[in-house]
C-alpha cells in the first residue's frame, strides 16, 4: 500500500501533509510532519497540485483558506476536532459589545465559521508571543479554557477572558495519574500540551506544543519522560531518540479523529480525488485575515 501510496502521489504531483497525532504508518509515508503552525506554513507555501492532510478538519480547512488554488483533499472527512466547535457567534458578539479595547484570540482549533468573527489566531506554539505583541488590554480567548489560562498566566499585564472549552482528550488526564506515573518513573520528566487542565500542568516540568515536546526531549540530557498529550507523538519522539524511554499516563491519551487517516484511505483520496474541503469564498476571505494575521505576527 505504501509504494502505490508513493506512485499515485508522484502521478499526481501531490503532497501528504501529517500532524503527529496522526497514526505511525502514515507519518512513515508523509511529505511534511509536523504540529498545527509548521503544517499551515507548509500549507501556505506549497507548490504541489493536490495536498493531501492527515489531520482534523480545522486543519484542512486552515490549509484551502491560506492556499486556495491547491485541491485539498482529506483522508476521511468526518475527521473532527470537538473543541473547534466549543465557541459561539453569540458569545463573541457579547464579549465585542461589552469591552471597547477586545481583540478575539482563536486558536487554530476552530471552525473557519469562528474564525471570521475572530481578530487573530494563535496555536500552541505562538500563542504567548502572539497575543503578548496586541495591542489591545482585553482578550476573548477562544474556544479551549486550558491553553487560555496558560497564556494568561504568562501575561498578567492583560485582561484574558477564556471560554470554556476544551480538549476531551486532554482535559481527562489528572494530576493524580501523573503524579502516579512519576512514583513508577522517578527520573522522568513530565512534558505536557498546554490544552491540559492547569494541575496537570502545575506537575509539569515541561509545557509546549507537540513539536515542542519532540525538541525537548531531544536536546535534553534526561533519558525518560512522561507525556501527557495525545499518543501519536510517540512515532516521532521513539524514531529521534531510540535510546530514551517515553510513558504514557494510563488510559493513554488518543485523539480517535486523528486516528481516522489510514493508509486505504490516503489510497482511495488520492485515487478518486474525493473527499474535497470546500470552502465559499466569502468565509474563506474572511477567515484568511485572522490566520494571515498570525503567521505574520509570530514571524517578528
Ligand atoms: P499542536 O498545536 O501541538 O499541533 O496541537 C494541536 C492539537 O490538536 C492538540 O490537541
Ligand atoms: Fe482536537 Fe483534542 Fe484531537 Fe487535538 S487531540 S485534534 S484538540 S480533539
Amino acid at each position: 500500500m505504501k509504494t502505490q501510496i508513493r506512485q499515485l502521489k508522484e502521478k499526481k504531483n501531490a503532497v501528504i501533509l501529517a500532524h503527529y497525532y496522526a497514526p505511525a504508518e502514515v507519518q512513515e509515508i508523509a511529505d511534511y510532519i509536523g504540529d498545527s503552525f509548521y503544517l499551515a506554513k507548509v500549507a501556505k507555501k506549497c507548490e504541489a497540485d493536490i495536498i493531501v492532510f492527515c489531520g482534523v478538519s480545522f486543519m484542512g480547512e486552515s490549509a484551502k483558506i491560506l492556499n486556495p488554488d491547491k485541491k485539498v483533499l482529506m483522508p476521511d472527512l468526518t475527521a473532527d476536532c470537538p473543541m473547534a466547535h466549543m465557541a459561539t457567534r453569540e458569545k463573541i458578539i457579547e464579549m465585542r459589545k461589552k469591552y471597547d479595547d477586545l481583540a478575539v484570540v482563536c486558536y487554530i482549533n476552530s471552525t473557519a465559521e469562528l474564525k471570521c468573527l475572530s481578530d487573530v489566531c494563535v496555536t500552541s506554539s505562538n500563542a504567548v508571543k502572539i497575543v503578548k505583541e496586541l495591542p489591545n488590554k482585553n482578550i476573548f480567548f477562544i474556544p479551549d479554557r486550558n491553553l487560555g489560562a496558560f497564556v494568561a498566566e504568562k501575561i498578567p499585564e492583560k485582561n484574558i477572558i477564556i471560554n470554556d472549552g476544551c480538549c476531551p482528550i486532554h482535559a481527562e488526564l489528572s494530576a493524580e495519574q501523573i503524579c502516579n506515573e512519576k512514583t513508577q518513573h522517578p527520573n522522568a520528566l513530565v512534558l505536557t500540551h498546554p490544552e491540559c487542565e492547569p494541575g496537570v500542568l502545575a506537575v509539569s516540568d515541561f509545557i509546549g506544543s507537540t513539536a515542542e515536546i519532540i525538541d525537548y526531549a531531544k536536546n535534553s540530557p534526561c533519558n525518560e519522560f512522561i507525556v501527557c498529550t495525545e499518543n501519536g507523538v510517540e512515532y516521532k519522539l521513539k524514531s529521534n531518540n531510540p535510546n530514551k524511554r517515553f510513558y504514557f499516563p494510563e488510559p493513554c491519551p488518543c485523539c480517535r479523529d486523528m486516528k481516522l487517516n489510514t493508509l486505504e484511505n490516503i489510497f482511495s483520496v488520492l485515487e478518486k480525488e474525493d473527499k474535497e474541503i470546500i470552502i465559499s469564498e466569502d468565509i474563506r476571505r474572511k477567515a484568511l485575515i485572522p490566520l494571515d494575521k498570525m503567521l505574520e505576527l509570530a514571524k517578528q
